[in-house]
């Protein structure tokens, strides 16, 4: 028999304890032997569960499920990186506890350390369910890719924010509105800014990046924009450009170094990732002997994270064993850090409606050796400006940046622009 402690009882949390009563069976017969859950811990004791844990014991702090005697395996579903889900992850894997989490921060900035701990000690450090969801994406690239080399990795990594794309482009209902709905399906974070900021697909993206490439998980050298600048217009016009507008986590080896990035983009919808919609994660995988592979499903809400996190528990139970980054800790190399290849752009600016506006814009471009594509410019009000778009031809994200700091400078520029890269897909 597994015996297991879980801390955190929210949306995932409740989901597991569900998988565990409901599947019990044939969980046991893949796993081999019963998994049963011995305690639980979570912040309010009083607080209605959306799962039964009549008969299981309640810890008030999780830290103390690491010192529990007669459990094997301590689950982490609390979320954050703060004291509690550290020093719960510290204090198992110190134990001899195996550990599971679908923390996708905690990973991302401590989990090397965590790996030397659970090699150490030694027991399994498992996380699948900390980036895509119910997507087997870690697994692939440690075990079914362990025989290819990924050159390079993209996708869609935030089930909140392509909910609220989706919903915005197809129902053309406002940001918040969107949000608000993405919060009551259980996609959303705790602290919802994580989301939309980007902060979560860089976790995610850092972490794919480590199993991919063998490298330490380096927050600092992504790049990291968030939707909530994008408006109705941005993805009606992409729409008209041919383009759907995603929030990408990307990231490319070459002999210089990694390019890693995670902000909105445009994608053509010839791409398959335009399709994901809705709170569906969908990444492309480009290995040097397999070539594009592409996974997807459903990367947010309880019961697809639960499948994760019970086949981690599993594996445990069958014995499985693996470095938690596909290599042992102390071989991870670093992050050389280099910019983005050159890419086409979209860029779109609120300007004042008067003759030689877009003069002045295309001079700056010029100065900058940046070439148009094409420019679109829509109606005429009399205060509130005139959108125009501009796609510049291929060009380096660090020079198209720096022009667009000028473009705004200029009087006639009435809001912040909104600048996008353009992933081009080749079938
Ligand atoms: P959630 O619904 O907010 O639930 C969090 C649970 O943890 C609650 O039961 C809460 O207790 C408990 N908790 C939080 N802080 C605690 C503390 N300091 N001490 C004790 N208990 C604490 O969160 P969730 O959506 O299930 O997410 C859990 C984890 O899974 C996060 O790391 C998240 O990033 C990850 N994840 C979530 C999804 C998803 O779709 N939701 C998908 C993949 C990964 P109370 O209930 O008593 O307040
Ligand atoms: N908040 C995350 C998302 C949960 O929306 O994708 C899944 O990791």
């Amino acid at each position: 028999m597994l015996r297991i402690a879980l801390a955190g009882l929210g949306t995932v949390g409740a989901a597991v304890v569900q998988g565990l009563r409901e599947g019990a069976d044939l969980i046991a017969s893949r796993a081999g032997q019963s998994i049963t859950l011995q305690a639980v811990s979570a912040r309010d004791k009083k607080r209605e569960r959306a799962c039964d844990i009549s008969g299981v014991r309640w810890v008030d702090d999780p830290r103390q499920l690491a010192e529990l005697s007669d459990i094997d395996v301590v689950v982490e579903l609390m979320g954050g990186d703060e004291a509690a889900a550290l020093e719960l992850a510290e204090a198992a894997l110190l134990a001899g506890k195996h550990f599971v989490t679908a923390n996708k921060k905690l990973i991302a900035e401590h989990g090397v350390k965590l790996a030397h701990s659970a090699e150490a000690h030694p027991v399994q450090l498992s996380f699948e369910a900390a980036v895509g969801g119910g997507i087997p994406l870690l697994k692939t690239l440690r075990e079914a890719l362990a025989g290819d080399e990924v050159e390079k990795l993209y996708g869609i990594l935030n089930g909140t924010c392509n909910y609220i794309l989706t919903r915005m482009h197809s129902r053309g209902i406002e940001f918040a509105s969107a949000l608000s709905e993405a919060q009551k399906h259980g996609y959303a974070e705790a602290d919802s800014g994580t989301d939309i900021k980007g902060g979560d697909t860089a976790h995610k993206l850092a972490i794919l990046v480590a199993l991919a490439f063998g490298m330490a998980p380096d927050l600092t050298s992504i790049r990291t924009e968030g939707i909530e600048h994008i408006t109705p217009l941005d993805l009606q016009f992409a729409h008209e450009l041919g383009c759907r507008v995603k929030l990408l986590g990307f990231a490319r080896r070459s002999q210089k170094g990694v390019e890693q990035w995670v902000g909105p983009a445009l994608i053509p919808e010839i791409s398959p990732l335009a399709q994901v919609d809705g709170a569906l994660n969908s990444v492309l995988l480009h290995g040097r002997r397999t070539g594009d592979i592409i996974l997807q499903g459903r990367g947010a809400g309880g019961a697809p994270t639960s499948s994760a996190i019970l086949a981690d528990l599993i594996d445990i139970a069958r014995g499985f064993k693996a470095p938690a980054f596909g290599i042992p800790a102390g071989r991870l190399g670093k992050i050389k850090a280099v910019e983005p290849q050159p890419r086409r752009h979209y860029l779109r600016l609120q300007v004042n409606d008067r003759p030689g506006v877009v003069a002045e814009i295309t001079g700056i471009l010029r100065d900058e050796a940046l070439s148009i594509e094409q420019l679109l410019q829509r109606g005429k009000t009399q205060n509130e400006g005139v959108p125009v778009t501009i796609i510049l031809h291929e060009g380096e994200g660090v020079v198209v940046r720096r022009a667009v700091k000028k473009i705004e400078a200029l009087p006639t520029i009435l809001a912040q622009p909104n600048l996008m890269a353009i992933e081009d897909y080749q079938p």
